[in-house]
């Protein structure tokens, strides 16, 4: 099997986690360079790994950069992506900001691996709650046609980077003890509190944070249909790690719940824990750590004739980003779309 040079970009959250899975998962890396803004030495289990400082340079000998820098015009991926792809890596970037170039593919394996034949070098990992949104509902939109999506999220500190959860730490120290606690992550305390605002309002969709928008525009684009109608609203909840999501979905043909059972059921990187009598249903604590995108409390809507309720948890550093990452990269192996 061939091997390939790695470059891992940030080493924050997403950063770390990368270097995780690829290590769980034996990605064949011959090298695995960390990048990052200083040079530094990072333990991640156990193993020491040295982190240089990210240059145009640094990418002439890699075949493929893993980007998790943090996102805008100082972000690693405005400043080197497309440059890394000049020197001849292949880019995946956990960003936002080029996930709706018309020829960036914006991927979730599972889903739309097609659209891997059409790269030019740069691929792009969707937002952390469309990811498991899309992995839940894209079988039933293959067996009956998704006509509307109303998703309500409860998103842990963990989306936000490494800062926020120190500052989620910090405040469960300092608000019982009765010490101001340090306010910087978020607009509010996020401890003992619940925030109904991800990013800030969009220019486009005014009322709509960027974080729903994205939600709505990303779930069309993976999917494949301009027609899905979605609304969202993205909830910051006090939760150290894994996105849970009310998921209520309309479809074009009539399906019994029996069938939607089954598609969720046999859905790739779907586990179904469903049985309300026994409280059994998928958790934030379940989903921490782990690969699958968890689906729950399947109900039939008795309010809209093709419509479900489901609740979908997921690990939103490992699926909703590095994980997703890594599975595009082994995809594009698999798929002969990497050269050695
Ligand atoms: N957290 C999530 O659930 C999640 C999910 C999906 C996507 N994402 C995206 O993934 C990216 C990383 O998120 P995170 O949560 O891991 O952030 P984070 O914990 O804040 O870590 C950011 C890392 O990026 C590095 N960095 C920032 N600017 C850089 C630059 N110009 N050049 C090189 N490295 C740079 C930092 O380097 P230093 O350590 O040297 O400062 C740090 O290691 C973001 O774009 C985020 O939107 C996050």
């Amino acid at each position: 099997m061939s091997q390939y040079r790695v470059a891992v970009v940030g080493v924050g959250m997403v950063g770390t986690e990368l270097v995780r899975v690829l290590r769980q998962r034996n990605f064949p890396c011959s090298k695995l360079q960390i990048l990052a803004r200083r040079a530094r030495t990072e333990t991640i289990d156990g193993n020491s790994y040295e982190v240089l400082p990210t240059t145009a340079e640094a990418f002439s000998d890699i075949d493929i950069a893993l980007f998790a820098g943090t996102e805008g015009e100082k972000g690693a991926s405005q400043l080197y992506g497309w440059e890394a792809v000049r020197r001849g890596a292949i880019v995946v970037d956990n960003g936002a900001d080029f996930r709706l170039e018309p020829n960036v593919p914006l991927v979730v394996p599972e889903v739309n691996a097609d659209a891997l034949k059409s790269h030019q070098g740069f691929i792009a990992n969707p937002n952390c709650s469309t990811i498991q949104m899309v992995v839940a509902l894209a079988p039933l939109h293959r067996a009956a046609g998704i006509k509307r999506i109303v998703v309500s999220t409860f998103q842990a500190v963990s989306g936000t980077g490494s800062q926020a959860v120190e500052e989620l730490k910090s405040q469960i120290a300092d608000v019982p003890a009765g010490r101001k606690p340090k306010v910087e992550a978020y607009p509010h305390q996020i401890f003992n509190n619940v925030i109904p605002q991800i990013g800030g309002e969009h220019k486009d969709y005014p009322g709509y944070t960027s974080e729903e928008v994205k939600m709505i525009v990303e779930t069309r684009k993976i999917i494949g249909d301009q027609d899905i109608q979605v609304s969202a609203t993205c909830v910051r909840v006090p939760i150290l790690n894994a996105h849970s999501e009310s998921i209520n979905v309309e479809l074009n043909k009539k399906l019994s719940l029996a069938q939607v059972k089954e598609i969720l059921a046999s859905a790739p990187g779907v586990k179904v824990i469903d049985d309300l009598r026994s409280s059994k249903y998928p958790l934030a604590m379940i989903a921490d750590g782990r690969d699958d995108v968890f689906v729950g409390r399947i109900r039939k809507d008795p309010s809209c004739e093709n419509a479900f309720d489901l609740w979908c948890v997921a690990d939103n550093i490992r699926k909703g980003a590095a994980l997703n990452a890594v599975q595009i990269a082994e995809k594009m192996i698999e798929m002969g779309l990497i050269k050695k």
